[in-house]
C-alpha cells in the first residue's frame, strides 16, 4: 500500500518536471563560448579564460603546488601610436567627413557616440576605465593568486620580474599590489629587465639576430579579405559616397575591442556580421603563428630561453630557487614559449586561402590582454595510480592544457623528470644563442631569475607615464655576459 503510494507520487513528480520547469538540470545544455564575441577580438580583446578541456583548474586531491613560475602578459590597453592609431584617426575622419550623415542605419550611433581616444599621452598604456580595464585585470588576477597560491609565500621578498615597458610595468605593479596587499611597497622587489637587444638572452623579451621566414602577403588570404571588402560594399551601400575601403573596414573593427578595454559597452562590435568577425580573428591567428608562433623558423629558440630557465628553477625546487616566480612580458614574447614547451602545435601549417576551424592556434583563446601561463609544480603523496613525486602542468589562461607526449601524472600532469628530459630536451635542441647568432659579448644565458635586486625603489610610479619605458634597469645598466 505504501508502496503504492510513492510510486504515485512519483509520478506525479516526474509529471511535475515534465511539463512544469521542475527543478533545474544537473548540467546545463548550452555551451556559448564560442559565440562569446570576445572570443573573436584575437589578441587585442578584454581578458577571457580559455576554453578547458575540462581538467580540473584545481591541484590534485593528493597533491600541493610548491612552486608556481608564471608569465603574464600586460592587461588590457590603448592602440599603438605608431600604426593603429593614425590609421583609426584617419578611417574615422573618413566617416566624420561623410556629408550625408548617419541618419538611420547601421552608423547611426555615430550622430552621439564618442571616440574613447582622446588623450594621445595614452596610447600604449594600460586603460585604467570601464569593466574590463587592464589596472584592474593584474590587481584581480593578483588577489585571485593570494587566494589559490598564498600558500607560497613565507613572508620574505619576493621579486617580480617585468620588461622595460610602461604597460608592462603597470601590469606588474598592480598584479603585486593585489597578490601582496600592504605587504607589497616592502615586500615586493620590482626587477626591471631592459627590452634592449644588448640583453642576449638575459631578458624576457629575447631577441634574434637572424632572419626568420616570415610570408609578409599573409594577411591578404582570400576568405578574410573577401570578408572584409564585403562588409565595405556592405556599408558603401547603406551609406552611398562613403567609398570604404576593406583596410578601412579591418581598421574600423579594432574599434570594438579596444573600446571596450576603456567601457562596458561598444557600438562597433554591431556594425559588423558574425562572418566578419571570425575572419577577423584568423587574421590574428595567422599572423601570431607565422610572425611569433610554430610558423616561425626562430621564434622556438626564442621561447626556450625562458623555458629552459624555468626548468632550472624546477629542478632546483621551492627551498632553493623560491616558490613564487611572477614575470611580465608582450604577447610575442609568451607565444614562442608555447612553441618552446611543444604546447599547442598545429599538425599542419595554418593554412592563408581557408579557415582552419580545427586548429588549436586560436589567439584569442591562447593570448588575449592579460593572458598567462602558469608553470606549477606538483608536490604529489601516492596513490594507487601514481608514484609519490613531483609533476609539472601548464595552464594557460586559467585552463590545464596538457603535454600530448606527457600525460601520465596526476590531474594530466608531467612527472618532473619526464618534463625535464622533454623541455630540456627541446631547449637544448633548440640551441638559442647558435640559432639567433647571439653576440658573444651579450648574455648567454638568463641570469636574473638568480641575481636580482632587493630594491623596493621601482613598486611605484614616480614619474608621468610613459617616462619609464623602456629605460631603467635595477642597476641602471644591462646585465653583462657572465664569466
Ligand atoms: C601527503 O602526505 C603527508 C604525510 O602523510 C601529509 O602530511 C600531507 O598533507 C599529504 N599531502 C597532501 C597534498 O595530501
Ligand atoms: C576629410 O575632409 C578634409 C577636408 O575636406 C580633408 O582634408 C581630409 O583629407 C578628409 N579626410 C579623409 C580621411 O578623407
Ligand atoms: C567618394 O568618392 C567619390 C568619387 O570619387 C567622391 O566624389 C566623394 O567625395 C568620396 N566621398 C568621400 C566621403 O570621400
Ligand atoms: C603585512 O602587512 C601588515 C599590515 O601592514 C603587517 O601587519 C604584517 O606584519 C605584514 N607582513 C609581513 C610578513 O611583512
Ligand atoms: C629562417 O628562414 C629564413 C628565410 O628562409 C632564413 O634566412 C633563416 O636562415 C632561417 N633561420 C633559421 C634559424 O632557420
Ligand atoms: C618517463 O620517464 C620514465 C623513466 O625515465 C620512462 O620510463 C617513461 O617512459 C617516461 N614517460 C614518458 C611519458 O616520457
Ligand atoms: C639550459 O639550462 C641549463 C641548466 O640551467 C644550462 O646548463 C644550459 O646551458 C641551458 N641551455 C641553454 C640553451 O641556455
Ligand atoms: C639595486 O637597485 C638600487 C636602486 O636602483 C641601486 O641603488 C642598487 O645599487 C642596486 N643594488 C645592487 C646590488 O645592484
Amino acid at each position: 500500500m505504501l508502496n503504492a503510494i510513492s510510486v504515485l507520487a512519483l509520478a506525479a513528480l516526474v509529471n511535475g518536471q515534465l511539463y512544469g520547469g521542475g527543478p533545474e538540470k544537473q548540467f546545463s545544455q548550452k555551451i556559448d563560448d564560442g559565440y562569446n564575441l570576445l572570443k573573436h577580438f584575437g589578441h587585442l580583446g578584454p581578458h577571457t579564460d580559455r576554453q578547458s578541456y575540462g581538467i580540473s583548474r584545481d591541484t590534485p586531491a593528493q597533491c600541493e603546488v610548491d612552486q608556481v613560475i608564471m608569465v603574464h602578459r600586460h592587461g588590457e590597453r590603448y592602440p599603438d601610436a605608431s600604426d593603429t592609431y593614425p590609421q583609426l584617426v584617419e578611417a574615422l575622419e573618413k566617416l566624420y567627413n561623410y556629408s550625408d550623415q548617419f541618419t538611420s542605419g547601421s552608423l547611426e550611433f555615430l550622430n552621439t557616440w564618442e571616440s574613447f581616444l582622446n588623450d594621445e599621452a595614452m596610447l600604449e598604456q594600460e586603460t585604467y576605465s570601464g569593466p574590463y580595464n587592464g589596472l584592474k585585470t593584474a590587481f584581480d588576477r593578483g588577489v585571485d593568486y593570494r587566494a589559490r597560491y598564498g600558500h607560497l609565500w613565507d613572508g620574505e621578498g619576493v621579486p617580480i620580474f617585468t620588461s622595460g615597458s610602461q604597460r608592462v610595468l603597470d601590469t606588474a605593479r598592480r598584479f603585486g599590489e593585489g597578490f601582496f596587499g600592504y605587504n607589497y611597497s616592502s615586500k615586493a622587489y620590482m626587477n626591471i629587465i631592459p627590452e634592449t637587444e644588448d640583453q642576449g638572452a638575459n631578458s624576457l623579451t629575447p631577441p634574434c639576430f637572424v632572419p626568420s621566414n616570415v610570408p609578409f602577403s599573409i594577411f591578404f588570404a582570400p576568405p578574410v579579405l573577401a570578408s572584409f571588402f564585403d562588409a565595405a560594399d556592405r556599408l558603401n551601400r547603406e551609406y552611398p559616397g562613403l567609398n570604404l575601403t576593406a583596410t578601412d573596414v579591418k581598421t574600423l573593427m579594432n574599434l570594438a575591442p579596444y573600446e571596450l578595454n576603456t567601457r562596458p559597452y561598444t557600438p562597433w562590435a554591431d556594425v559588423f556580421t558574425r562572418d566578419e568577425w571570425i575572419a577577423y580573428r584568423y587574421t590574428f591567428d595567422l599572423a601570431f603563428y607565422y610572425f611569433a608562433g610554430p610558423g616561425s623558423n626562430t621564434s622556438a629558440a626564442v621561447g626556450s630561453v625562458y623555458s629552459n630557465a624555468t626548468l632550472a628553477l624546477l629542478n632546483q625546487g621551492p627551498e632553493k630557487a623560491g616558490k613564487l616566480h611572477f614575470s611580465f612580458a608582450h604577447d610575442t614574447n609568451i607565444t614562442p614559449i608555447l612553441y618552446a614547451l611543444g604546447l599547442l602545435v598545429p599538425e599542419r601549417p595554418l593554412p592563408k586561402d581557408y579557415i582552419d576551424w580545427t586548429s588549436p592556434y586560436k589567439i584569442s583563446d591562447i593570448m588575449p590582454m592579460g593572458g598567462h601561463l602558469v608553470l606549477e609544480r606538483l608536490a604529489c603523496n601516492a596513490t594507487a595510480k601514481y608514484p609519490k613525486g613531483s609533476y609539472a602542468r601548464a595552464v594557460l589562461n586559467e585552463a590545464v592544457v596538457p603535454f600530448n607526449e606527457c600525460q601520465n601524472g596526476p590531474g594530466f600532469s608531467c612527472p618532473l623528470s619526464n618534463y625535464t628530459e622533454l623541455v630540456g630536451g627541446r631547449a637544448q635542441a633548440l640551441d638559442y644563442v647558435s640559432t639567433c647568432d647571439v653576440p658573444t659579448d651579450y648574455p648567454q644565458h638568463l641570469l636574473f631569475f638568480w641575481n636580482y635586486n632587493k630594491t623596493t625603489d621601482f613598486n611605484y610610479q614616480k614619474d608621468p607615464i610613459g617616462y619609464q619605458a623602456n629605460l631603467i634597469t635595477w642597476d641602471g645598466k644591462p646585465f653583462k655576459k657572465s664569466k
